[in-house]
């Protein structure tokens, strides 16, 4: 007889509490309510941020899936995991992976992916609020490994730059932008332009006060 696996409770993985300064109260919570991505937005996220078999994708706030499975069974990706608060959907989304036999590559968690430990991903898709990516940020810097990728739909991640210099600000498919970001170019890249600009001001008030001694009083 076959289980009926929406009476089944979600797997509930536990979750890393990897970042023990934060005390209890500070750990954002909800910053989204569920909206889902079109699936050509999620196509072109996965296009442009280039998700292909050497990838491990963390969807934060996975709703019903739709990036795992598109990021599985159209890109190839090695694994897709994806973090959700809500337990019916989570509960769904686990009964859609078991009936679609893809339990080894697709890993969904009923948890607050504040409290997740990132430093798996290769690649991680958003479609959050900007609000939620500014508290996100400091998290992604810290845990994120060298040339991981964050795609982002409809909003930036503020004080990042967006990836190559010649790039677009942001992407866009029909009314809806996609912002694409790469570690640690994205955070670093900008405060080597400030450290510049702070030297060159810093050489200018030596030059100035250096030609009103040569000028006299
Ligand atoms: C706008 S929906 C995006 C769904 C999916 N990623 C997509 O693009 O179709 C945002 C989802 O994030 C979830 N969410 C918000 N904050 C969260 C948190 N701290 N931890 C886990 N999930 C969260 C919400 O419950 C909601 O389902």
């Amino acid at each position: 007889m076959s289980r009926d696996l929406r009476r089944e409770r979600p797997r509930v993985e536990p979750l890393r509490r990897n970042r023990p300064r934060l005390g209890w109260g500070d750990v954002p919570f909800s910053v989204a309510p569920y909206v889902p991505s079109p699936l050509i937005v999620v196509k072109n996220m996965l296009k442009i941020a280039g998700a292909g078999p050497d990838d491990v994708v963390y969807d934060l706030g996975c709703g019903d899936g739709r990036i795992l499975f598109t990021a599985v069974e159209e890109f190839s990706v090695k694994k897709a995991v994806g973090y959700e608060l809500n337990p019916t959907m989570c509960g769904s989304l686990q009964a859609n992976i078991d009936e679609r036999d893809l339990g080894d590559r697709i890993e969904v968690i009923n948890g607050n992916f504040f409290l997740a430990d990132l430093s798996p991903a290769t690649l991680i898709t958003l479609y959050l609020t900007t609000s939620g990516n500014s508290k996100l940020k400091p998290k992604l810097e810290e845990e994120l490994g060298q040339g991981a990728r964050v795609i982002s739909h409809d909003f930036p991640i503020n004080g990042w730059t967006t990836r190559k210099v010649d790039n677009p600000p942001h992407y866009t498919v029909g009314s809806h932008k996609i912002f694409f970001y790469e570690t640690p170019d994205a955070y670093t890249r900008k405060s080597t332009i400030l450290r510049s600009e702070e030297e060159e001001s810093r050489w200018n008030r030596l030059r100035n006060l250096f030609l009103r001694n040569e000028n006299g009083p």
